[in-house]
């Protein structure tokens, strides 16, 4: 997956994924526009800093930062520093006041969304056999499955701890890597709150056949890890929320992105009728607009997204070494 996902020749360094797949950022300016809000309320949070951060993780196509830099209010937006990460390079044509790194500053002090990244952070799927668990082995040519070595011990905690394989056949994704990839963000903040939004399941209600799923032009396909799709599964955000406190976090919160929204203002509320006859080209505006809210918070999809968010404060981070 590493290789077919980030490799010389891997799916990410090739493409950007907007072209494949439709993420909030994408679904609406909406999306930016609730972030932009959430980095105000960080930015009175911390009294203000000059720079104050927002950091893309996981950026794509840089869309979500440029659309928060043009988004912040008055005030906010001479201080504001803005950095896109990821493992592409560089989109032409995207604001030049927008930094692209490979990696998280070190000492990020404002605001970092991970939106869609952590799903495509490579992870090992076991499954359980007579003899216990055992990785899943996928021939790259033919995408043919066969039973491999036993998981590694450190990953064999995990699945005890996070999703504990019982009958044979059950497989889960081992999301250890994940755990640490979320952990080094949250380490990279000196003051300030990270949020990872991604499809997330629980402990407990785990799906027994796991999540791994490959995308190509905007359709589902077999995922096989040869460098010609996506390949994503689920996140486990709880397993991601202990390493962040592990990392350092206070302040965890777990809730679905319904619920960030709608604390953000975006309600799905339709414009009064009136507004049709006084205004009309205003109500389709507002009608458009109500339509964009009500997918990003529609329950039974990108609503039903998990947001883990987690806050570093000045105690928290002052005694850690990094
Ligand atoms: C599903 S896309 C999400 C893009 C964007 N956030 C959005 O919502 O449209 C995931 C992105 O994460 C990037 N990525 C994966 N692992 C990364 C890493 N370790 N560091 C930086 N970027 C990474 C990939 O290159 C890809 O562009």
């Amino acid at each position: 997956m590493r290789r077919a996902l980030y490799g010389a020749e891997g799916f990410y360094l090739r493409e950007r994924p907007d072209r494949h797949f439709r993420t909030s950022v994408h679904a609406s300016p909406v999306f930016a526009e609730a972030v932009a809000r959430l980095l105000a309320r960080v930015d009175a949070a911390l009294g203000r800093p000059d720079p104050v951060d927002f950091v893309d993780m996981g950026s794509g196509n840089g869309l979500l930062a440029a659309r928060v830099l043009a988004a912040a209010p008055p005030g906010l937006a001479e201080r504001l520093r803005v950095t896109a990460v990821d493992l592409s390079p560089r989109p032409g044509g995207l604001d030049p006041r927008v930094a692209w790194e490979r990696e998280v500053p070190y000492g990020v002090t404002g605001l970092v969304v991970a939106n869609e990244w952590l799903d495509n952070v490579p992870l090992d799927v076991a499954e359980m056999t007579p003899d216990g668990p055992r990785l899943v082995l996928v021939d790259t040519s033919t995408g043919e499955e066969r039973p491999g070595p036993a998981p590694r011990p450190e990953d064999l905690a995990w699945l005890e701890r996070w999703w504990p394989l019982r009958s044979p056949g059950e497989r889960a994704e081992i999301g250890r890597p994940r755990d640490e990839a979320w952990a080094s963000v949250i380490g990279r903040l000196a003051r300030g709150t990270a949020v990872a939004v991604d499809y997330a399941h629980l402990a407990g209600r785990r799906p027994p056949l796991g999540t791994v799923t490959g995308y190509r032009d905007g359709s589902v396909v077999p995922p096989v890890p040869d460098g010609s799709c996506d390949i994503t599964a689920h996140v486990a955000l709880d397993a991601c929320a202990a390493a962040g406190e592990r990392a350092g976090a206070r302040a965890s919160t777990l809730i679905t992105q319904r619920e960030a929204l709608l604390d953000l203002g975006v309600t799905g509320a339709r414009p009064p009728l009136t507004l049709a006859s006084a205004d009309p080209a205003g109500y389709v505006r507002a009608l458009s607009r109500a339509g964009q809210e009500a997918e990003l918070i529609d329950p039974a999809g990108l609503g039903g997204f998990g947001w883990l968010s987690q806050t570093v404060t000045l105690s928290d981070s002052s005694p850690r070494m990094m």
